[in-house]
């Protein structure tokens, strides 16, 4: 049985301390943020994968601030306990302080207890601090950060030697230093994960990092196997979604076309006093 008490920054740092695992999944919409909320996932991403998995582009690189506002507002709705954090999305926080403060106050005021920005760059780690300064919790994102695609060249693994998990680390740490709450490494070796997780204070979530971060995290849509795009090998999927939706719109498709579909029990029916009256004036063909 989980906590009903609403989870906070606070509550994923004591999970860390406790050696208790902490657990994140995105959503996008109301009605799968509350059942996951019901569910007792500590915490609710509204991530920028939204522009795959919503949005149908190619990478994260599309999905704007408004974009953002409204699928934060949507899943705000729907959740009473888990800690929401939403995504700053490309461009967001890329050009100065004031606009960077302005876009993480309006996710603030639609719903989301923290952002999560990505990198590590001494004018990202600039903005993680002037945010914390502004009582606005900040999640960072080392690693595979999806937002630098175009730099990184492809969807490679990070931190794949002695010197790069040293890097990672380094970032990992400044991000504490200026007042990230949370880290998350995306795609790092399992041994290079633990190394950071256990140098840091604060707690790490892992996707497709291994066993040792302090918690998970994955896209709701490749757990529920919705997504027909590429399966990374990190996902584990956990119900087959897509054959469900394809199933049940193909059953629908036949039962319209062969008049099964409204039946007795899905419509409405006049009075037979107003039936009669009707019924006189059916045009005959
Ligand atoms: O956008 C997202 O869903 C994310 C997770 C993959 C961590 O950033």
């Amino acid at each position: 049985m989980f906590e009903s008490k609403p989870v906070t920054t606070k509550t994923f740092q004591k999970m860390k301390d406790n050696n208790e695992k902490i657990t994140m999944l995105t959503a996008y919409d109301c009605s799968t943020a509350k059942y996951i909320d019901e569910s007792g996932v500590d915490s609710i991403l509204v991530g920028d994968s939204l522009g795959m998995t919503i949005l149908g582009y190619d990478t994260t690189l599309n999905v704007t601030i408004e974009d953002m506002l409204t699928f934060t507002k949507a899943v705000s709705r729907g959740v009473t306990r888990a800690l929401v954090i939403a995504d700053m999305p490309f461009l967001s926080y890329h050009v100065s302080k004031e606009q960077t403060t302005i876009n993480a106050g309006k996710l603030i005021q639609s719903g989301a207890k923290a952002v999560k920005l990505e990198g590590a760059s001494d004018f990202i780690l600039d903005e993680v601090s002037h945010l914390t300064s502004c009582g606005i919790n900040v999640a960072g994102h080392i690693g595979f950060t999806p937002q630098y695609i175009n730099q990184i060249g492809g969807y490679f693994i990070q931190g794949k030697s002695y010197e790069n998990t040293q890097n990672l680390l380094k970032s990992a740490k400044k991000l504490e230093e200026n007042g990230a709450f949370c880290i998350v490494l995306e795609m790092v070796p399992e041994e290079s994960a633990r190394y950071i997780t256990e140098n840091i204070s604060v707690p790490t979530i892992g996707i497709g990092a291994g066993r040792y971060c302090s918690g998970q995290v994955l896209v709701i849509d490749d757990i529920l196997g919705k997504f027909s795009g590429n399966i990374p090998k990190f996902v584990k999927q956990y119900a087959n979604v897509k054959d469900i939706i394809k199933n049940a719109a193909s059953t629908y498709n036949k039962e319209v076309k062969d008049n099964i579909f409204p039946c007795k029990e899905n419509i409405f029916n006049l009075t037979e006093e107003e039936k009669e009256k009707i019924d006189g004036h059916f045009i005959q063909h």
